[in-house]
């Protein structure tokens, strides 16, 4: 089984571009963190989603600088393209046609419950585009166009793997049963929702109006400093126990993020903080993060000095990646029962 297991392919995908430019440390460690693990057992498939993000009006110069910064961040991080496939979606071709195949196989009524959609469309809706509401059929398509088995995601994604899940047995009804596989989301303990630092309540995400909400990977020791000092708290001190954090959002929040920095159990961390006011474990907090992300930064910088790089790794992660997903939709088009 084990074998068998490591054969399956997992598949992980990250968004590349974002109003602000920026990685950020909710996707760092709700999803990046976990992947440096998973390639090191693991076929991993990485890429960087520039399809999705023209979904929102960006200009061409940020298409491109953003999508070059999220590879540099990723490779900065430990992503290792020598281990790991990773590319750019818009070179390869296939994401796009299966996408419009999925368009066909989901139903309208299965796009209408999307949350994501409706966050991002906001009041607006009608002026929102056709891509931004079509968004998870080319989600699906990223997954099953190389029968991914396994997508590791942060908890904001869980609704767009049930649909992918729908998607792929609705195809599999038509034409072939078990021919995509029903991809599981791998969602990991800790930090998989990091919440905004000014609200508790919010997700920690690149589209809040303010850049106080979250320590960004390109964010200097200062700004991180400054952000976990000002970050919203209560005047109460920690608790000792976890279960009696569960009311208080924004301290449940700092103690989760330094958990997951850490590596120690949140419990393992309050044995520490707890009594202890937010005029110690913040600094400590500053400090942890400094210690983590500093390294990250400094080499998400150097990688972006030469552009060449990073371009030439997306471009052989790209034909490795058209490979796999070019077989598939050659049995797709035949499945269908495309002429060719
Ligand atoms: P995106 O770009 O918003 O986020 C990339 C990854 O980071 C995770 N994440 C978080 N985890 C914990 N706390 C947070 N505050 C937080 N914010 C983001 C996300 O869950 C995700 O794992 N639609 C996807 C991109 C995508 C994709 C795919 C993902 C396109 N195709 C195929 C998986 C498979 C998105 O917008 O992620």
């Amino acid at each position: 089984l084990h074998t068998a297991y490591r054969r399956q392919r997992q598949m992980c995908i990250r968004d590349s571009v974002q109003p602000t430019g920026n990685l950020h440390l909710g996707n760092y460690l709700g999803a990046i963190k976990n992947w440096v693990e998973l390639q090191k057992e693991f076929e991993c498939i990485y890429c960087v989603v520039d399809l999705h993000a023209i979904t929102i009006p960006r200009t061409p110069k940020e298409i491109h600088e953003d999508t070059l910064e999220v590879t540099a961040g990723l490779i900065a991080s430990g992503i290792d393209p020598s281990k790991s496939v990773l590319f750019n979606q818009s070179q390869v071709p296939h994401h796009s046609e299966l996408a419009w195949i999925f368009n066909c196989t989901a139903k309208l009524g299965w796009l209408n419950r999307m949350t994501q959609f409706k966050e991002k469309a906001g009041k607006n809706r009608e002026n929102a585009s056709v891509g931004l509401y079509v968004y998870p059929t080319l989600m699906a398509a990223d997954i099953l166009a190389y029968k991914a088995t396994h997508v590791p995601v942060g908890q904001d994604q869980k609704q767009h793997l049930e649909l992918t899940r729908d998607i792929a047995s609705a195809f599999n009804s038509s034409y072939v049963e078990e021919f995509f596989p029903l991809p599981e989301p791998q969602i990991f303990d800790t930090a998989s929702r990091v919440m905004s630092l000014r609200d508790g309540l919010s997700k920690m995400s690149k589209s809040d109006a303010s850049d106080y909400s979250r320590i960004n990977l390109r964010d200097s020791i200062d700004e991180i400093s400054l952000k976990f000092k000002k970050a919203k708290s209560d005047p109460n001190p920690l608790h000792y126990s976890v279960k009696e954090l569960e009311d208080r959002h924004e301290a449940k929040n700092l103690v989760g993020i330094y958990s997951a920095l850490s590596k120690k159990t949140e419990t393992e961390v309050l044995n520490e903080f707890g009594g202890k006011g937010f005029g110690a474990f913040k600094p400590a907090l500053a400090d942890l993060a400094v210690s983590v992300l500093e390294p990250i930064n400094h080499d998400l910088n150097k990688l972006l000095e030469d552009k060449g790089y990073l371009i030439d790794i997306l471009n052989k992660g790209s034909q490795k990646a058209a490979k796999v997903s070019g077989a598939v939709l050659s049995e797709v088009r035949n499945l269908v029962g495309f002429v060719r």
